[in-house]
């Protein structure tokens, strides 16, 4: 049973967002599996599946930090603190597993990520895209029906 799972309740029904945390499910999914084979004394495939997640990480949380800037939150929000301080824990965790082969960090990252997830897209992300349908802004084209420069 994986930490974390799809689920509909995760949905903001924002369709970009929602898909990128789809995708970051999935990642995290794949760092847990990966989990398994460090068991075995293989963890350059679970360093693999760290980077692949953190990567994703990195350009999901700068598009949020992009899109919240376009819809008027300003750069100190919570919301990007929040991204920041996240980044910083996974760069942590990847650090200590190549330097020191600490699956152990990694382990405990899973079930904290896969608590914590929940939680920041239900209130942050979720405020976010509902910031993004009050003001009409199409992150496909850019445009905007009342920008906060109109406030
Ligand atoms: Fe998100
Ligand atoms: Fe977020």
């Amino acid at each position: 049973m994986s930490a974390l799972t799809w689920n509909e309740a995760l949905a903001v029904d924002q369709p970009h967002i929602d898909a990128t945390h789809r995708e970051f499910v999935q990642l995290l999914g794949g760092v847990e599996a990966a989990l398994e084979s460090a068991l075995e004394g293989d963890t350059a495939t679970l360093g693999r599946a760290l980077d692949d997640f953190i990567t994703h990480s990195e350009a999901h949380f700068a598009q949020e930090d992009a899109w919240m800037l376009r819809v008027g939150f300003g750069a100190g929000h919570c919301h990007g603190t929040e991204h920041a301080q996240v980044l910083e824990l996974m760069h942590e965790v990847r650090r200590r597993l190549q330097a020191q082969g600490d699956v152990q960090v990694v382990r405990q990252l899973v079930p904290a990520l896969a608590q914590w997830f929940p939680i920041h897209a239900g209130s942050l992300d979720a405020g976010l895209a509902e910031a993004m349908r009050a003001r009409g802004f199409d992150p496909d084209t850019g445009q905007m029906l009342k920008p906060p420069e109109a406030d």
